[in-house]
């Protein structure tokens, strides 16, 4: 769910973005399923291992996963319950050494570097923030012959009740118009949509639709 909060003056106090993630985090032992997001699995399978960076990592089902894969991960969140779990979950699988796990406000601070590949998945929030600033900078992390690849809820789930009235879920034409990027520099690899299985709160069965964006960037 992301509303659109990257106009100008768009922010919210950091305080506020770690206290709703914090909250978000705390509520419940564990929120995601641990495992790597199927688009993700799609498109840096076919990947030889490099650095990767994983911005908004949750519980690090991702990291761990590209970890596992023998890429050396990056991983941010702004909650550090988050990032404990996943620190935690790379130690049980055994490549903690491969995942630096780092606590950034992507809205104030960014890891330094640039990474083979850099990963936004679901990047939405109920809260304001500026998305379409960070995933430009997420674009800026990326290496000459790198991937940046933005995965983001096409729509609400099918068992949604109460959606927020005022969530926006921008198509990938939009998201990569919102990246500024310059054709010259950047070539799209994917554009579109993917559907992917799922299960609601109630153990109902469902299909989901993700927004897919990966851009390469050249190497001039
Ligand atoms: C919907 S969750 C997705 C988590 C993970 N990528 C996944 O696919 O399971 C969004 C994540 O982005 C993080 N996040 C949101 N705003 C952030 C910000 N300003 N800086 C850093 N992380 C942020 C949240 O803490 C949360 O873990």
């Amino acid at each position: 769910m992301t509303e659109r909060t990257d106009e100008p003056g768009g922010e919210v106090a950091a305080d506020e973005t770690e206290r709703f993630w914090e909250g978000h985090y705390q509520a419940r032992d564990r929120v995601w399923s641990g495992r790597a997001n199927p688009a993700l699995v799609d498109v840096a399978g076919a990947l030889p291992p490099g650095t990767a960076l994983d911005i908004g990592c949750g519980e690090g089902g991702d990291g761990v996963w590209l970890a596992g894969r023998g890429w050396r991960v990056t991983a941010v969140d702004v909650s550090g319950t988050a990032l404990g779990r996943a620190s935690a979950s790379a130690a049980g699988a055994g490549v903690a050494a491969r995942i630096d796990f780092q606590r950034h406000d992507l809205a104030r601070t960014f890891p330094d570097g640039v990474f083979d590949l850099v990963s936004a998945h679901y990047l939405h929030a109920p809260i304001e923030f500026p998305r379409e600033r960070i995933l430009r900078a997420a674009a800026s992390a990326v290496a000459p012959g790198g991937l940046l690849l933005i995965v983001d809820h096409a729509g609400p789930p099918p068992w949604a009740r109460d959606p927020h009235p005022h969530a926006v879920f921008p198509g990938p034409e939009e998201v990569l118009a919102g990246l500024a990027l310059s054709p010259a520099e950047w070539r799209t690899e994917r554009l579109g949509s993917a559907e992917r299985p799922a299960t609601g709160p109630d153990g109902e069965p469902g299909t989901l639709t993700d927004s897919v964006i990966a851009v390469r960037r050249g190497t001039r």
